[in-house]
């Protein structure tokens, strides 16, 4: 038996939210947030239920239920098996969703040095790369690492078009040719992308190359659980069904109307209530473990990218959005925590607590007379860390800076399929709840249209003559 079909190991497991220091009997009138005003959203909550759950039933809401589908597991597994004698490094090409979930989950899920053990270390499992920019010198940093013989290189990119995913893929493909010749090429590319729509399946079609699908209506940013996110995992040694597993127990948690039983409608209230009435315009996720810096930056995408938005699903003209930042607690306490304390009231935070870490580190009690160490000698790093969270979440309430904790009991796939789920249908109610469509990124699509427009792509002329009029430069304005 796994441990995430024991039911007590699941319980124990779960991941908790609590949000005391949001409401009004901590936080008081002016800066917290009622009872009252949770209840108020009830009957729209209601509303934005049935459209949920009817849109699961019409599989338009792929991001929940495809960590039901006992079908992709299995494939990636065999698929990764195949590649286990020669894979020494494993290289994502890919851009925002579709790099940002592949990294999160290394970073959280594996060796924090991962890449720099031995293979041994590794337990055989190859180093894992995410090229998710087109900066020549980082690029090409990266390509002086690797030998291309013992490279697999995936390509993901759902619309098949996007120009950094696509640049890569013709350097990559010219490389593999030029050292390995034609016949190995099928070998080191494996791509990812939409079933039927795009370029790059019609690539993988026509040219035999190994692929996987990302549904047809699971956009980017929602997309890590699906072989986006999988399969960069699954080859390091994560382990994917349990990630999951973890992902279908919060998406249990989250079937009822009632926001007081609902993890994700809660958060989504608290949080366009924290948007739309009091004004916090800046939500700060501070994880307190370096394992989820990347999950943090993660849900940044996730947030700025769904919330974002000028237009109400209505048309109206809103300017919509709350600007997600990452802290890294305890480090960036001391870089950004002064400007949180004492700055403009216009932010919400949202604290990650780990209740217990991998390790523990003892503070060794070397200094018993020596005042300003003899206080930390006992302790642990574990102690520290968690107090200072502590200490931090109440000084900002202190201010009347509101925040909600969420605890995960340790950091592994269980909890952070759940935080996934989560951070998932949370920003979907909230964009529901402000009336914008948090599945599109019209302004994305903008910029890639002008992009491919400034660098002669056919069919894109009129784009390209309309951005080149923003482009005349008046010399006065430049030093
Ligand atoms: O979330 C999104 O939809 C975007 O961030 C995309 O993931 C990003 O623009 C890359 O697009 P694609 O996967 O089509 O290459």
């Amino acid at each position: 038996m796994k441990r995430w079909q024991d039911m007590s190991w699941t319980q124990e497991m779960r991941i908790q939210i609590d949000a005391n220091l949001m409401m009004t009997p901590a936080l008081g009138e002016k800066e917290g947030i009622s009872e009252e005003e949770i209840e108020k959203l009830q009957p729209v909550i209601q509303t934005i239920h049935g459209q949920i759950e009817e849109e699961k039933a019409q599989e338009r809401l792929p991001f929940l239920t495809i960590p039901f589908d006992g079908s992709l597991t299995p494939k990636i597994k065999k698929f990764i098996q195949g590649t286990k004698p020669w894979v020494e490094n494993f290289v994502v090409l890919g851009i925002g969703g579709s790099a940002l979930g592949a990294k999160a989950l290394n970073k959280a899920l594996s060796h924090p040095h991962y890449n720099l053990l031995s293979k041994t270390m590794r337990k055989g499992f190859p180093r894992h790369f995410v090229a998710d920019n087109v900066d020549p010198d980082g690029f090409k940093a990266l390509l002086d690492l690797l030998e291309v013989r013992k490279t697999l290189f995936n390509v993901i990119s759902k619309s098949g078009g996007t120009a950094e995913t696509m640049s890569q893929f013709l350097i990559i493909r010219d490389l593999i040719k030029k050292k390995l010749g034609n016949r190995k090429e099928k070998d080191h590319l494996v791509i990812t992308t939409d079933p039927v729509q795009g370029v790059l399946r019609k690539i993988a079609e026509e040219e035999q190359f190994k692929s996987f699908e990302i549904p047809s209506l699971l956009g980017g940013r929602f997309s890590v659980l699906s072989a986006v996110g999988l399969l960069p995992a699954a080859i390091c040694g994560i382990d994917i069904e349990e990630l999951q597993a973890g992902a279908r127990e919060m998406a249990g948690r989250c079937l009822k109307p009632s926001i007081w039983e609902n993890p994700a409608y809660w958060c989504a209230c608290l949080s366009f209530l924290s948007y739309k009435q009091m004004k916090k315009n800046i939500r700060v996720i501070m994880p307190y473990g370096d394992a989820l810096r990347g999950m943090g930056e993660w849900f940044c995408q996730l947030w700025a990218e769904s919330l974002g938005k000028r237009y109400t699903v209505k048309g109206r003209e809103v300017w919509n959005g709350q600007t997600p930042v990452t802290a890294l607690g305890a480090t960036d306490q001391h870089s950004q925590l002064q400007l949180y304390m004492e700055g403009p009231g216009d932010k919400v935070f949202s604290f990650i607590r780990i209740r217990n870490y991998a390790g523990l580190i003892p503070l060794p009690k070397l200094y018993p007379k020596v005042e300003e160490l003899a206080y930390l000698g006992g302790h642990s790093l574990n102690r520290l860390i968690q107090t200072e969270m502590e200490a931090t979440r109440l000084a900002l309430a202190r201010n009347g800076r509101p925040s909600l904790t969420i605890t995960l009991p340790k950091i592994n796939p269980f909890t952070i399929g759940q935080l996934i789920l989560l951070w998932e249908l949370e920003t979907l109610v909230c964009g529901r709840l402000m009336g914008i469509n948090p599945l599109n990124q019209p302004g994305v699509e903008e910029g890639k249209i002008l992009t491919y427009a400034l660098l002669g792509r056919k069919g894109f002329e009129k784009e390209g003559k309309d951005g080149e009029s923003l482009s005349k430069d008046n010399k006065k304005y430049i030093q």
